[in-house]
């Protein structure tokens, strides 16, 4: 019944098509949409959207919570109607319009946009579309398998479009726990203290008479396609359990370890994945994607509570989890995207940052996002938030990419994302690098030593060698710094051989 997901009354005959509710969008306008790593976005207005800028000209700015699912992004750009896109992406027909300069691609610490919003110094939004699994009878929002930017959105435009989603279950309600900061200067404290503290609402309150238009949908969330732990990851979170053993062992932490986020792809939700095999236990998440590692661990039995933005589950994982979701209830809380990767709650909870490397330098500078210094990948996400403010910022990568013609260790990252001052410690298959404590000319011969793929060490080292004969705090041959890079685009690989 579509009054037990449309509590209140007055707001049954907003009910409208998809096309009917697009039209509140004109050309120009500013649209936050909800959506984070694949999960709860609005999915039929966008389509709606998508195929009217394919008659007649449309082009605006989509906000979202950070990457979008079902294609939305691929059919947005195809139909030329994305004029700038914010603060995260992982589509490849997006990033190739990106890096062709066709759209304005905005790469922002995910905790930021909703503050740049709010105290007006980017352009406010007009229409929010939002994807839901109930309005309240006040007219609360509550939305499904993600928070993001949703609540910010939905309070700060001018309009609201709810798209229903049947397909998401009703247990979802109670999950969301949505704080807003207020505005500055008296603004207090987040009173978030624990990854387990509920300080806001199951909803979003916004008065009903914002809502415009309210669509009915079907469509799921699509599935993640982070692939399966392999030598290399399963090698990457040994050593990083080593190391961590090693910390309770020398009274630093207890096996329960520090909060623990984890970054999004691949080898994160690998590296996580790897914590089922070792001896901590009681451990908990203040993360803001929940992939399917947060699931392993929950089953485990090792994890007792997770807090985050998003839900993002591969096909397998959610076909266990979704029909169980009453069970891990109690253990899961979403939060807005701007608490969950607050500076202020990251620094107080004292969190284990475990974040992903494109490429990473011999001083620590890490480049998540340009392939070659120019080439967006996906964009910084989250992880600045986290490595910045972590109690213990790790980066992780394979040692090499494309079958070694790329090292993941070069001379000097092409692009940084988090400099030196942000990287405790690095961890690729070769071995770890704890860099705490250490000074460049100390940096290095660990990161070379410890991390470095055996193909790349002698001409790493050889590097470094005649970089300290120049001197400096932090040796450098300019003129050589990228030559690895440029070796790349030039002959297709940075192996001196070829
Ligand atoms: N140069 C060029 N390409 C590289 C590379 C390098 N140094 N290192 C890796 N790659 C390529 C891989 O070959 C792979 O390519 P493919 O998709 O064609 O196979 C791709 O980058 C992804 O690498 P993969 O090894 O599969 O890792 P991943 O899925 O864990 O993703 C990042 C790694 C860095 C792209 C991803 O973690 C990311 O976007 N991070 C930034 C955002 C973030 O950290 N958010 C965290 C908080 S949400």
């Amino acid at each position: 019944m579509l009054q037990d997901r449309i509590r209140n009354a007055s707001l049954l005959d907003r009910v409208v098509s998809a096309d009917e509710a697009a039209l509140l969008i004109k050309d120009g306008m500013t649209v936050g949409m909800s959506g984070f790593t694949r999960a709860g976005e609005a999915k039929a207005v966008p389509l709606a959207l998508a195929e009217r800028a394919k008659k007649s000209p449309l082009s605006i700015t989509l906000m979202t919570g950070a990457s979008l699912g079902n294609d939305l992004d691929k059919t947005m750009v195809e139909a030329h109607m994305l004029a700038r896109r914010m603060p995260f992406q992982s589509d490849p027909a997006l990033r190739k319009a990106i890096n062709a300069g066709e759209v304005m691609f905005i790469d922002q610490h995910l905790s930021e946009t909703v503050e740049q919003l709010r105290s007006g110094q980017i352009h406010g939004v007009d229409v929010a579309i939002i994807e839901a699994v109930a309005i309240t009878s006040e007219g609360g929002i509550v939305p499904t398998t993600s928070v993001g930017n949703s609540a910010s959105f939905a309070i700060l435009a001018d309009k609201i479009i709810v798209e229903i989603n049947l397909s998401q279950s009703v247990i979802l309600e109670g999950l969301h726990d949505i704080f807003i900061p207020a505005r500055r200067p008296t603004r207090m404290p987040i009173p978030v203290v624990t990854p387990d503290s509920r300080v806001g609402l199951p909803y979003i309150p916004v008065p009903p008479e914002k809502i415009a238009a309210i669509v009915v949908t079907e469509k799921e969330d699509s599935f993640s396609t982070v692939l399966p732990p392999d030598d290399d990851t399963k090698a990457i979170a040994s050593h990083l359990s080593d190391f961590l053993l090693n910390e309770v062992k020398q009274g630093r932490m207890g096996y329960e370890l520090q909060p623990l986020q984890a970054g999004i792809g691949t080898i994160a939700n690998a590296v996580m994945h790897g914590f089922i095999d070792t001896p901590f236990h009681d451990l908990k998440m203040y993360s803001e994607v929940l992939q399917d590692s947060t699931f392993e661990l929950f089953d485990s039995g090792k994890l007792t509570f997770a807090s985050g933005s998003s839900i993002t589950l591969s096909g397998e994982m959610n076909e266990k989890v979704m029909p169980r979701l009453m069970d891990y209830k109690s253990r899961l809380i979403l939060r807005p995207q701007e608490v969950s990767n607050h500076p202020e709650v990251i620094r107080r909870l004292g969190i284990i940052g475990i974040n992903t490397a494109l490429e990473f330098d011999i001083y620590g500078n890490v480049n998540s996002t340009h392939v070659g210094g120019t080439n967006m990948m996906n964009g910084i996400g989250g992880s600045g938030d986290f490595a910045r403010n972590a109690y213990m910022s790790i980066f992780v990568t394979k040692s090499i990419a494309k079958n070694g013609s790329i090292s993941s260790v070069v001379p000097m990252v092409s692009h940084v994302d988090h400099t030196e001052h942000d990287v405790d410690i690095l961890v690729t298959e070769v071995g770890i690098a704890d860099l705490r404590g250490l000074a460049p000319r100390e940096r290095a011969p660990v990161i070379i030593r410890n991390c470095v793929h055996p193909l790349y060490r002698d001409q790493l080292a050889d590097y470094y060698e005649r970089a300290v004969k120049r001197g400096g705090h932090t040796p450098h041959i300019l003129e050589e710094a990228f030559s690895w890079h440029m070796a790349l685009r030039e002959k297709g690989t940075m192996l001196p051989s070829a």
